[in-house]
């Protein structure tokens, strides 16, 4: 009897203490994504979760995977869906499958710098963009800055006609493919994970990047000009999966928001820096000669390009155009 109580006592016991154990368990955010830390993406998801690690100690760990070591584009869309990664920030091209409102982002020459883009992802109509997937249970958390987007190609690139029947590499991105059409050149859509292989193997001849992708990925060393166009935008939208989103403990959902908001001001603030240090080791790399484009063919790669607006323009929404555009005007 004596020995069925101790039994009994044990058992009861092991079962509290691993009652115990689960409830301590730190809710796990895996955050993938595709660059390297050196960039503006990679060093906002390393601060999310230095500051998680501080702030919510025993409670959230994040998890960060750089440079698609756990699932590279087109996968972590998936993986974010099924619950296997709780965070991923992807570039605002590659949400085709969910919204075409996002497609605002890819018009060519509709910002005229990152401070516009800025302005429009601040403004109501920018921020409502946040909230177009939920019934795809994607929730919209913040706007990261990459940067202005760069031509590159194995020959230069002043006028328009100079991409005359090259092959560029393009995100997933319907409007991405127009505008390299505009221009009579080919466009293929290719994972970032293989644009290095796909530049040096001469299977596309060109790509368009901001600075930190071109220099963190080395995309310099195979092309050999690299054309200062800035005629597009590569930001990203971070994003969770929103079943997971709303049904975390509220003071713990609210802490991480505060923490993803200081993150998101940092990372815009220092993402324009971190470009044109990546331009300068460009230069200083002297692997590529840096094209800059005079007003007047600048204004002809402009003309060649605009005519793609109006291709998605009824998918877009006019007004949506209208915002964007007053956001360059506003100081
Ligand atoms: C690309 O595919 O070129 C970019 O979206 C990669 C990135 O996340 O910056």
């Amino acid at each position: 009897m004596l020995k069925f109580t101790a039994k009994a006592l044990l058992c009861a016991l092991s079962i509290g203490l691993a009652g115990l154990a689960q409830a301590a368990e730190p809710i796990v955010i895996k955050f993938s994504h595709v660059v390297a830390d050196s960039t503006p993406k990679g060093q906002g998801a390393l601060l999310f979760k230095k500051l998680v690690d501080e702030r919510l100690k025993g409670k959230v760990e994040v998890q960060v995977y750089s440079n698609s070591s756990l699932y590279g584009d087109g996968k972590e869309m998936e993986a974010l869906l099924l619950g296997d990664v709780q965070m991923i920030a992807p570039s605002l091209a590659k949400f085709g499958q969910y919204t075409k409102k996002l497609q605002i982002f890819d018009l060519p020459f509709l910002f005229k710098d990152i401070k516009a883009v800025d302005r429009f992802q601040h403004s109501p109509a920018g921020k409502g963009l946040l909230k177009t997937m939920e019934n795809n249970n994607i929730t919209g958390l913040a706007y990261w800055h990459n940067g202005m987007k760069q031509l590159s190609a194995n020959k230069p690139l002043r006028e328009p006609r100079d991409a005359r029947g090259l092959k560029f590499r393009v995100q997933a991105s319907d409007v991405l493919e127009e505008q390299f059409k505009a221009v009579r050149a080919n466009p293929r859509k290719m994972s970032f994970a293989e644009v290095y292989q796909g530049l040096q193997t001469g299977v596309v001849n060109g790509a368009e990047n901001p600075w930190s992708n071109i220099y963190s990925q080395k995309f310099n060393e195979v092309q050999k000009y690299i054309t200062e166009s800035n005629h597009g935008v590569l930001d990203y939208m971070v994003i969770t999966n929103t079943k997971f989103w709303n049904g975390l403990p509220p003071d713990i959902r609210s802490q991480l928001e505060s923490i993803l908001e200081e993150v998101t001001t940092k990372v815009n603030e220092h993402a324009w820096a971190l470009n044109q240090e990546a331009k300068q080791k460009v230069i200083d790399a002297k692997t590529s000669e840096i094209i800059e484009l005079t007003p007047a063919q600048r204004a002809d790669w402009v003309k060649a390009m605009k005519p793609v607006w109006s291709k998605f323009e009824a998918q877009i929404g006019p007004d949506l155009i209208k915002a964007a555009l007053a956001a360059n005007e506003a100081q």
